[in-house]
Formats: structure tokens, sequence, C-alpha cells
């Protein structure tokens, strides 16, 4: 599928990719796994591979993290908050540098349109380095005054928890790997970090500009690696204090479970099934676009995506008929052409499980207007598909499918939006919700009555290292960006002082 507006390789690139099989980044070094296994990453785009990975496995974990103790129990501990500020905010300068190489690789080895990489996921990674460079000094305990004695001082001090776990997702592979890392290093925590097996690369790459920033030996360790080996071993290990986690509802239910028998703190970012309402007084100029964009970015493999589309029934032909041809029009092909507008999805078997639902829904009764049937290869391609004649009860209006396929919903109360609340919120998910309407009084209303962790009005999808994400109910719990992330990476000491 080479096109005219296919992107040059990044000699940067070019040369990672060349450099033989990845090695794990442990202790400030490239390494192979104990066991000497590896493992392959494919290009979404054609299925072809991509590199060669070391697979870690239990034994790689527990090298890396005693490599994280001696960082901790060293170099680390010593440097100030604003040498460790000063850490991230180089790191974001050398991401910049590499800004062009970085959106390629995230493209290979996700599939995702390198329009969005560039645009989106390397410049909020980069933001979020520089956001949390800031906050490295502002962190602070405070001085409390007690009725035990005048001459009894006591004050709180906000310590690292120590060495941290982090599991990541591949529907982001640098930015999820970005918005781990900057709150817990901020903080003073060393990190052992595994990413997904879809898509370990970008963080690899990351983890030599790590190294370049001069961060010492130890305090990011980044493993390729299975989830049920090497990022299992992260969550039983006894000296892996916390572990945050990104992924399945599933999985993370397994690891708050597993979690359980070493009293490890855990924080859970998971699936969705987020509702976008379009009220009939909504502006169609934007809210199209963004009913549109809640959906399809990221190939709709994105964990807040606006799935359940509730549109009031005095518009819902109108505006499901506009949004249907605007759909059909999106520009879908391989990820590095500059022209792609939705990518493959990641892998074969996201593609066997999206398609799986839109079997799903067409058995249940629900009829695509556009898209419906999956591509044929080569490449995990499934096109963008809206279906109406959903019902609230169907399999595709209560699971998660994380792919490009949104069921629409109609509803017919306006002045009485109860209704549409009560199904909005009758879901297990609680990530996020869209509403779209030109009245601030309802939309305020509308807002407050949604059990979800981010509501966007009039917009979809906005992200800032500033404001805090994280779910509701089954979605999970812990906030990720904004000061409420330093929650998660720090612990409370509480020092009496007698004086007398
Ligand atoms: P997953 O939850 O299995 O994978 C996410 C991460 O967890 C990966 O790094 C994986 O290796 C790791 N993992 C898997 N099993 C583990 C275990 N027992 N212990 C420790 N770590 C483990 O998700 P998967 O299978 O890739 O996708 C399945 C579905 O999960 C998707 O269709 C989607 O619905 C949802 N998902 C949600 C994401 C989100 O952003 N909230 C991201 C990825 C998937
Ligand atoms: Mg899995």
């Amino acid at each position: 599928m080479k096109t005219d507006t296919a992107v040059e390789l990044d000699p940067r690139v070019q040369s990672f990719l060349e450099s033989g099989i990845q090695k794990l980044f442990i202790g400030g070094e490239f390494v192979e796994s104990i066991s000497g296994k590896t493992f392959d990453s494919l290009n979404p785009a054609t299925g072809e591979v991509l590199a060669h990975v070391y697979e870690a496995d239990q034994p790689d974990v527990e090298r890396a993290v005693q490599a994280a103790e001696r960082a901790l129990a060293g170099p680390w501990s010593k440097l100030t908050a604003s040498e460790r500020g000063r850490l991230l905010w180089k790191l974001a300068d050398l991401m910049e540098e590499h800004a062009e190489a970085l959106a390629q690789l995230d493209t290979l080895d996700n599939g995702k349109p390198i329009r969005e990489t560039r645009s989106a996921d390397v410049p909020l990674a980069i933001d979020h380095f520089r956001y949390y460079a800031g906050w490295a000094t502002k962190i602070h305990g405070e001085v409390i005054e007690n009725s035990v004695s005048n001459h009894m001082f006591t004050y709180t001090r906000r310590e690292p928890v120590g060495v941290v776990g982090q599991i990541i997702p591949w529907n982001f592979p640098l930015l999820m790997a970005a918005w781990k890392l900057g709150a817990a290093l901020a903080t003073g925590n060393a990190v052992v970090m595994k990413t997904a097996e879809q898509t370990p690369l970008t963080a690899l790459y990351l983890a030599r500009l790590i190294r370049e920033a001069g961060f010492p030996d130890g305090v990011v360790n980044i493993l390729s690696g299975f989830g049920p080996t090497a990022g299992a071993a992260i969550v039983k290990h006894p000296r892996i204090r916390k572990v945050a986690f990104t992924g399945s509802t599933e999985v993370g239910k397994t690891i708050m479970r597993e979690a359980a028998d070493n009293l490890k703190r855990v924080s859970l970012e998971l699936g969705g099934k987020s509702p976008n309402i379009i009220f009939p007084d909504a502006d169609f100029s934007k809210a199209i676009p963004g009913a549109l964009m809640g959906i399809f970015f990221n190939q709709g493999q994105v964990c807040c995506a606006g799935s359940r589309l509730f549109v009031h029934k005095k518009v819902y032909d109108n505006f499901l008929s506009d949004m249907s041809s605007f759909a059909a029009k999106i520009k879908q092909g391989p990820g590095l052409d500059e022209s792609t507008e939705i990518g493959p999805l990641v892998s074969e078997e996201q593609f066997n499980r999206v398609s799986y639902y839109l079997e799903k829904g067409k058995e249940e009764g629900a009829v695509p207007l556009t898209g419906g049937e999956p591509l044929s290869g080569p490449g995990y391609f499934v096109p963008p598909t809206i279906f109406t004649n959903v019902r609230d009860g169907m399999t595709i209006s209560k699971e998660e499918i994380f792919g490009p396929v949104v069921a629409a919903l109609p509803f017919d109360d306006e002045e009485q939006i109860a209704d549409v609340i009560r199904r909005a919120n009758d879901s297990e998910y609680g990530l996020a919700a869209g509403v779209w309407t030109s009245d601030v009084r309802k939309a305020h209303r509308v807002a407050h009555a949604l059990e979800v962790g981010t509501v966007w009005v009039n917009c979809y999808n906005a992200f800032d290292a500033a404001v805090p994400f994280g779910g509701y109910k089954q979605s999970g719990f812990g906030r990720e960006m904004g000061s409420y992330a330093l929650e998660l990476y720090t612990q409370v000491k509480a020092v009496w002082m007698n004086l007398d």
C-alpha cells in the first residue's frame, strides 16, 4: 500500500529498527532477557514483522527491581527536587528533538495515523513531562498545630512510595508511558514498567532518551513482555509497593486480587462504554465532527471512546445521515501515509474481537448505516461503522468494543433529562461522557448527574497534563494527571518532635 503521500522513514527510526534484537532496559543498560527468549512486534498495517524483541519474565523483573532499589538507595534519592525537575525537563527537550522519530515509531508499531502521532501522542507526551517537571519542586507536607503540648512540633512529609510497577496498554504506547512516568518520577520513585506486547518499541526508544537525559541508572527500567509472565511477576513482587495499570477491566480485577497478597497499592484505569449525548439544541457543525472524532479517533481504541451515541429523536435521522456520509469519506489506510485519517487496528486479536462485535450487532438486529464489514488483509483494517436500530440491552451497546464502531441510540425527552441520564448511567463503566447542547443550565445539570470521571461539554477527547483523568465504577480508580496523580506516588509521614 505504498503511496505518494507515504512519509520518508526518519533515519533514526531506520537505524533503531536495524539495530538488532531490541533489548530490555534495566539498570541504565540495554540487556538481553535472562531466558534469551524473544518475540516479534508486528506492523499492523501489513501484518509483517517490524522488530524482534527480548521477552522479560520473572527473573528479569527481579533484576529490574534490584536496579530500582539501588537507584533509590543511592543517587536518585540524593538528588534535590529541582534536579529531578531538570531531568524531566531535559527528557522533554530530547523528545522534542526526536519528535518525528517517536511519531513514526509509534505509528509503525501501533498503526495509528502519523497525523495523530505528530499532533497528539508526541506533543502530549512531551507536555506531560514538562508539566511534572514543574511539580517536582512543589511537593510538600505541612506543619500541624497539635493539642498534645505546645512543645510538641508536628509536621508531615510526602515521601515516594519506593519501587513502583507500571503496566501499560498498546493503544497509546508513548503517551501511556509518559502518563505513568511523569508523576512517579517527579515524586522521586523508581519505576519498573512493562509495556504492551503488541507495542514495545517506542518506550525502548524513550529509554535511550532517558539515559541521554542523565537519569541515574535504574530509576526507570523498561521491560518488554507478556501479561501472565512479566506483568504478573510485577504484580506479585513483594518489594514493588505500588502498581499502576491501564488496560482491560478483566485484567484490572485480576491485578487487584493478586496485589492483595502483598497489599500493594493499586491504581486502575480500565475500560469504558462512554455515552455521548446530542441534544436537539446542539450546534451540529460542531457536534457531528465531535461525535465522529469521539468514536473514530485512534480507530476507536480509546478507553473513553464515545461508543454509545444518544441522539434526540427530533434530530436523529438528520444527524445520523450527515454523520454517516462523513464517516463513509474518512480516509483509511496505512498510518505512515500522511493523508490517512484512520489506520488499522493494532493486532489480529483486536481485529477478530471487533469483527465479532460487528457480527453480533447484526445478529441482534442492529443495522450498519456505514461500514459493518471488516476489510480483507493485508493489515487489520475495520472501516468506521455506525449502527442504528440499536437497543440499550444489545451486546454492542453494553460491552466495550474498542474499535471504530458506534451504537446510535435515540432518546426523546427534552425538558426532563432524567431518562437519557438514567440510560447513560446504566453501565458498569463510568469513564467519560460527552454532552452537546447550547443550554448552559442543561449542560451543567447533565454533567453533574453523569456517573463518570470526565465530562466533555461541546467537545470530546480533550486532554491536558493538568487535568485529572480516571474512572468511576468498574472503569477503575485513582486519577492520573494534574495534582491528583501525585497522590498515587507519595505516602504521608507524620513526624513528632518533642521540644521539651
Ligand atoms: P489487557 O488488559 O490484557 O492488556 C493491557 C496490559 O496488561 C498489557 O501490557 C498486558 O500485557 C498486561 N496484562 C495482561 N494480563 C496481565 C496479567 N495477568 N497481569 C499483569 N498484566 C497483564 O488488554 P488487551 O488484551 O490488550 O485488550 C483487551 C481489551 O481490553 C480491549 O479490547 C479493550 O476493551 C480493553 N483495553 C482497554 C484499555 C484502556 O485504555 N483502558 C487499553 C487496552 C485494552
Ligand atoms: Mg489480553
